[in-house]
């Protein structure tokens, strides 16, 4: 390179007098929506916002000139359970709060055997002809819906050129009904895992761990993005990549993602507990403890829900069934320690009036409303007496 080009350019003087110069307000109404994203799929800022600055291109129908395409076409690279098709579930809920206007399609069904007359339809003379298409026209024409194809890489070279057709034309024809469906006003997120074994060696090899820092993973990111856009070449066809507006890759999770992301799940599983009165907290050690065994980065927050359902629901529904503990009760868990595998946690609890009244009230409300019903726990009374406040809290163990 000459030395020519490394001279920073010289300020632009051609500024008309008179004109001020542009800063960001702050009237869009998208950025509810960005806030909204980053306080459900976390650590992931970056990603949420390129989706929206894609969308607030979308919104004022600016498209580079070609209006016959879907509002925007998105593809979500990354690794395993890192929220790629979390942040597109949960677009779409915030687009369309009352339901409707999302439609999933697992490309994995083309992998067992479906052909892309699942998708379209069989023309008449067909086996196959009475089955309804799955994209549904309804749902695809609904303004601002979210059309999400999950797992490309799964598909087929045909589902492949049909998703060509659907980026460049925005327009597919149902083969069974003869009837034209328009994704000129949806937003096509597409979500892959291609390159994923290797951004796994990658991670491997830069030995990521609990403690590593969001510097870190930040570096992680642009590394990832390098690995999915070059597996994506490998599979794809210029044409067909360039025919994407955005690439978006999601990173690997940091330990202090994977703490929020742990916050979350207790929070949605109290609500479950609290149908019987249960509310659960977890001390810090223990929290600690599961995050450390749940931690993987090759496979995102997806080890930890299984961390919880072993560690936490597992051994709580067994002690709410044997009557260990009561049905309205708070419950503490805490880390014990200890070389026993998988005795490392020890569950506390003390009686709750409010809880156990809740408990009642709520199971009467299921009493009436059969169809809701979970399977509740074996009714039975609590081994204890229930010990009196003065003794605070109680362990149990778990056997
Ligand atoms: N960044 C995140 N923030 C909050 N929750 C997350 C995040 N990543 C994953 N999760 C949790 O893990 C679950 C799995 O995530 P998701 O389905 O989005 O994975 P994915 O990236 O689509 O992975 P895959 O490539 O395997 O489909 C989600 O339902 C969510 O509960
Ligand atoms: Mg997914």
């Amino acid at each position: 390179m000459s030395a020519a080009h490394q001279l920073a350019p010289l300020p632009d003087d051609s500024i008309p007098d008179g004109m001020r110069i542009a800063t960001r307000g702050n009237a869009n109404p998208l950025d509810a929506i960005e806030d909204d994203l980053r306080n459900t799929i976390f650590g992931q800022n970056r990603a949420i916002e390129s989706v929206v600055r894609a969308l607030n291109r979308a919104r004022f129908g600016f498209s580079a000139g070609n209006r016959n395409r879907p509002l925007v076409n998105l593809m979500f690279l990354g690794p395993t359970g890192v929220g790629k098709s979390e942040c597109a579930k949960r677009l779409a809920q915030r687009l369309h709060p009352e339901g409707g206007g999302f439609l999933k399609i697992d490309c994995s069904i083309f992998s067992q055997g479906h052909e892309v007359s699942a998708l379209v339809g069989a023309p008449p003379s067909y086996v196959g002809r009475d089955q309804k298409p799955l994209l549904d026209p309804d749902i695809i024409e609904t303004p601002n819906s979210v059309v999400l194809f999950d797992e490309i890489e799964k598909g087929t070279a045909e589902l492949w050129n049909l998703l060509l057709q659907i980026m460049e034309d925005g327009e597919v024809t149902l083969l069974n009904s003869g009837r034209a469906v328009s994704f000129r006003n949806a937003i096509l997120i597409m979500t892959t895992n291609v390159g994923a074994k290797e951004m796994v060696d990658y991670i491997d090899k830069r030995n990521i761990g609990f403690r590593s820092t969001r510097q870190d993973m930040e570096a992680t990111g642009q590394q990832i993005y390098q690995i999915g856009f070059e597996a994506l070449q490998r599979v794809f066809r210029p044409e067909w990549i360039n025919r994407i507006d955005e690439i978006i890759a999601f990173r690997p999770l940091s330990s202090s993602t994977m703490s929020r992301i742990f916050d979350r799940m207790m929070k949605e599983a109290n609500g479950q507990y609290i149908n019987y009165g249960i509310q659960v907290e977890v001390s810090p050690a223990a929290k600690d403890h599961i995050l450390r065994k749940g931690y993987n980065p090759t496979f995102g927050a997806r080890p930890l829900r299984a961390r919880l359902l072993k560690d936490i629901d597992a051994p709580l529904a067994d002690l709410v069934a044997s009557g260990g503990i009561p049905q309205g009760s708070r419950v503490y868990v805490a880390y014990q320690g200890g070389e026993q595998y998988d005795q490392e946690l020890q569950f506390y609890y003390q009686p709750d009036e409010h809880l156990a009244q809740e408990a009642r009230r709520r199971q009467e409300e299921l009493a009436r409303e059969p169809s809701r019903r979970p399977t509740p726990p074996a009714e039975s009374k609590p081994s204890s007496q229930g010990p009196s406040m003065a003794r605070s809290i109680d362990s149990v163990t778990r056997r």
